[in-house]
C-alpha cells in the first residue's frame, strides 16, 4: 500500500488530527496498545489526548503503551530523557497507569538485554495496535539513521552527526547530547497494525518527499514504510511543500 498523506494546514490541525485518530482506536479498543515518539512534532497531538482526557472523558486507563527510543546513558528523572518527556507532556495528565507505560531503559545493568526485552514485552501486550512516529531532518524513524537494516530489531544504535546537531537545541551544547540511543527498529516499528507519522515545518520537507515518493531504500528509513499496509502521514502545509503527487 502506498503511503497515504493528510495534508493539514499548519502543525495546529496536524495535532488535531492525529489525536482524532488516536483516539478513534482507543475509543473502539479501550485496552489497545499504542506507540509514541517524543521530539517537539507530537507535543501538540498529546496536549490535545490531555485535553480529551480531561473534558471527553477519553479514558486510557485500560492502555498499554511504548515508546520507540531512549537515550543511552539518561535514567528516566533527567529532564531529558525521553521516559520523563513523556511523563511530563502526557503520561501524568491523562489517567494511564504508569506501569503499563514502557520506554526503553537509558541506565540498566545491561541495556542490550534490556532491548531483547522490550520486543517480548511488546510481543505480550499482543502488539502496537498504532505506532505514532516523527521523521528526522535525514528521514529518520525512532533512531534508526540511514543505513538501518529494514528487519532491524530494539537494539542499541549510534546517532548521526546531523541528529545530534538537530538535537542539541535541547542541551546547553552538543557535547552534551549522547552518541548513543536505544531505539525501536524498523523490523519492530512495521509490525504495528497502524502507523501514523507527523511532520511539520519546511525542514522536513524533503524527508517527507523522499519517504513518500522517492525509492524504497535505507538511505531514507521512512521510505521503507512504503510497503506497510496502513501508514498515514499528516503533515503540515510547509512539510508537504516539495511533495509533486496528489495531496
Ligand atoms: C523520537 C523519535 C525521532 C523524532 C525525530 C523528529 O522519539 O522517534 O525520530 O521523531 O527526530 O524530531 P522532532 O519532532 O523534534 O523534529
Amino acid at each position: 500500500m502506498p503511503i497515504k498523506v493528510v495534508v493539514a494546514k499548519d502543525a495546529k490541525e496536524m495535532s488535531k488530527k492525529a489525536a482524532a485518530v488516536i483516539a478513534e482506536v482507543v475509543r473502539k479498543r479501550p485496552h489497545c496498545v499504542l506507540g509514541f515518539a517524543t521530539g517537539s512534532t507530537p507535543e501538540g497531538t498529546y496536549a490535545e489526548l490531555a485535553r480529551m482526557n480531561k473534558e471527553e472523558g477519553l479514558s486510557f486507563a485500560r492502555v498499554t503503551t511504548f515508546n520507540l527510543d531512549e537515550y543511552l546513558g539518561l535514567d528516566g528523572d533527567h529532564d531529558q530523557s525521553y521516559r520523563y518527556f513523556m511523563n511530563k507532556n502526557l503520561f501524568e495528565k491523562i489517567d494511564i497507569r504508569l506501569w503499563n507505560t514502557f520506554v526503553p531503559l537509558g541506565v540498566a545493568a545491561d541495556p542490550g538485554v534490556g532491548c531483547i526485552a522490550y520486543e517480548q514485552y511488546i510481543k505480550a501486550a499482543g502488539g502496537v495496535d498504532l505506532w505514532l512516529l516523527g521523521i528526522g531532518n535525514n528521514g529518520h524513524i525512532a533512531f534508526n539513521e540511514p543505513g538501518s537494516a529494514p528487519d532491524s530489531r530494539t537494539r542499541i544504535v549510534a546517532l548521526d552527526k546531523s541528529t545530534i546537531e538537530a538535537n542539541s537545541r535541547f542541551f546547553k551544547s552538543a557535547d552534551e547530547v549522547p552518541r548513543y540511543a536505544l531505539s525501536a527498529g524498523i523490523g519492530t516499528i512495521k509490525e504495528a497494525r497502524k502507523i501514523v507519522l507527523l511532520a511539520s515545518g519546511p525542514k522536513k520537507a524533503n524527508a517527507v518527499k523522499a519517504a513518500v515518493e522517492g525509492p524504497v531504500t535505507i538511505e531514507c528509513p521512512a521510505s521503507l514504510l512504503q510497503d506497510h499496509p496502513d501508514t498515514t502521514f499528516i503533515v503540515d502545509a510547509e512539510a508537504a511543500s516539495k511533495l509533486s503527487g496528489e495531496k
